[in-house]
C-alpha cells in the first residue's frame, strides 16, 4: 500500500501540518471571564500528544456579548492573550499546529452550559450561578427560539465596531502565537445569521440579495486577512447549507467560497445547519461522513481546499475521503473527546506506524516493547 494521504504532510502558505488530522473546534464552557482555565491546558495538550496535525482551539468570542455562554473563551481584551499563549506554545512544542476559531454568537448568545440545560439563560441561572441573561445582537430582530430574548438589530455603527472587534481579536490571536485562524460563520451564529435568508431581513446593503447577505461575512474575512500574517492561513467555517431544502443553499456557498478565495481565505471548513426556525426534518441524516459531500462540492466547484468534518469514525474512512479528492483535511471532534489519541490509533489502523514512532518517544519506546510482549503472549495462547 502507498503511504496514506492522512499521514502525509500538508502545506498551506508557509505552514506545514505533519498530517491531515485536525481536532475540530469544541466549546468546553470552561472559561471564566473569557480566560482559559486550568482545564484547557491538559484538554488541548492531550490532542497534541495524540498526534493531531492541527489542534483548533474552540469558538473564542470577539466581544463579550458575543459569547454563547459564560464559559466561552474570549479575545476581546489583552488580558486574555497570556493564558492562550501558554496553550499555543504547548501545542507547538508537542508537534501540532496551534489554531484558533474566532466567533460571535449573535442571537444564540445568553445560553446555559450544556449540562445546565443548554437553553436560554433565565433569572434563576443568575440567582443560582451568577449567570444573568444578557441582551444579544443580530442582523434582524429575530429570536433564535421562542424562549430566547429578542436581539437588537445591528445598525451600521454597531457593524463598524464589530468589524473592529474581529480585527482586534485576530491581532490578539497572533500575539498569543496561533498559526492558523478560523472565522466561525456556521451553526446559526452571527455571521451565518447575516448569510441566511431565514435570519436576515435587512433592507440595507447588509441584507436582501445574496450579495447583500454576504457583505458582512466578506468584510470580516477582509479585516481578518489584512492583519493575519501573509505566510499563515485563514480558514472559514460555514454551514454550507441551512437545511435539506430551505434557506441558504450549496449554490450560495459556491458563490461565497469563490468570493472568500478571491480575498485570500485559504480553506473552507464544511459544516451544516444550526439555523433558527428549522425543524429536525431539515437536518441531514446523521450517518458516517454525512457532511463530506459539502466539502467535496466546494473543493471541486471552487477549486479551493476544504476540510470535511462530521462522524468521520475511522482512519480507513478518513483515508477514503482524501483518496476520493473530497477534502484536504479531516476534522475530528467527538471522536477525539472519546479517544484523544485518535490520530495515533488511526496510524496504527492504517499500518503506517508499527513501531510507535509517531508517539512521543517517552511512550513509544515502551509501547514498541510492550506490543512485542503482547504479540508473543497472544501467539502462545493461540498455539498451546
Ligand atoms: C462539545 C462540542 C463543542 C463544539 N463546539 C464547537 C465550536 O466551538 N465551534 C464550532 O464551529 N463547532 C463546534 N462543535 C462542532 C464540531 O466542531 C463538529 O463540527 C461536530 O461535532 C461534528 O464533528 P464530529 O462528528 O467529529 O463530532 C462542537 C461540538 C462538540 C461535540
Amino acid at each position: 500500500m502507498t503511504h496514506p494521504l492522512l499521514f502525509s504532510p500538508y502545506r498551506l502558505r508557509a505552514l506545514e501540518l505533519k498530517n491531515r488530522v485536525v481536532i475540530g473546534p469544541m466549546g468546553m464552557f470552561a472559561a471564566k471571564d473569557g480566560l482559559a482555565s486550568v482545564f484547557h491546558g491538559p484538554h488541548y495538550g492531550q490532542y497534541a500528544i495524540g498526534g493531531a496535525g492541527m489542534v483548533m482551539v474552540e469558538a473564542t468570542a470577539v466581544e463579550e456579548r458575543g459569547r454563547i455562554g459564560y464559559g466561552d473563551l474570549g479575545l476581546w481584551s489583552d488580558a486574555q492573550i497570556a493564558p492562550l499563549r501558554e496553550i499555543a506554545d504547548m501545542l507547538r512544542a508537542l508537534g501540532s499546529v496551534p489554531a484558533i476559531q474566532l466567533a460571535h454568537s449573535g442571537h444564540k448568545g445568553s445560553t446555559q452550559s450544556p449540562w445546565d440545560g443548554y437553553g436560554p439563560l433565565t433569572e434563576a441561572d443568575g440567582r443560582l450561578r451568577g449567570e444573568h441573561p444578557w441582551s444579544c445582537v443580530a442582523p434582524s430582530a429575530l429570536a433564535y427560539a421562542p424562549d430566547y430574548p429578542l436581539p437588537t438589530a445591528l445598525d451600521r455603527d454597531d457593524i463598524a465596531r464589530l468589524l473592529d472587534a474581529w480585527e482586534s481579536a485576530a491581532l490578539r490571536a497572533r500575539k498569543a502565537g496561533f498559526e492558523a485562524i478560523e472565522i466561525h460563520a456556521a451553526h446559526g451564529y452571527l455571521i451565518h445569521e447575516f448569510l441566511s435568508p431565514l435570519t436576515n431581513f435587512r433592507d440595507d446593503d447588509y441584507g436582501g440579495t445574496l450579495v447583500g447577505r454576504m457583505h458582512f461575512a466578506l468584510e470580516v474575512a477582509e479585516r481578518v486577512r489584512a492583519v493575519w500574517p501573509n505566510e499563515l492561513p485563514v480558514f472559514f467555517r460555514a454551514s454550507v447549507i441551512d437545511g435539506r431544502t430551505l434557506g441558504w443553499r450549496i449554490e450560495d456557498s459556491v458563490v461565497l467560497a469563490a468570493a472568500l478565495r478571491d480575498r485570500g481565505i485559504d480553506l473552507m471548513d464544511c459544516s451544516s445547519g444550526g439555523t433558527a426556525g428549522l425543524d429536525r426534518s431539515e437536518a441531514l441524516p446523521r450517518e458516517p461522513g454525512f457532511q463530506v459531500f459539502l466539502a467535496d462540492r466546494l473543493r471541486r466547484e471552487v477549486g479551493m481546499p476544504t476540510m470535511a468534518i462530521g462522524l468521520i469514525n475511522s482512519g480507513t474512512q478518513a483515508e477514503a475521503i482524501l483518496q476520493a479528492g473530497s477534502a484536504d483535511l479531516i476534522g475530528i471532534a467527538r471522536g477525539a473527546l472519546y479517544d484523544p489519541y485518535w490520530p495515533l490509533h488511526a496510524a496504527q489502523e492504517l499500518g503506517v506506524d508499527p513501531g510507535f514512532a509517531q508517539w512521543p518517544p517517552q511512550y513509544g519506546w515502551w509501547l514498541a516493547r510492550w506490543a512485542k510482549t503482547v504479540r508473543s503472549q497472544h501467539a502462545r495462547h493461540s498455539h498451546p
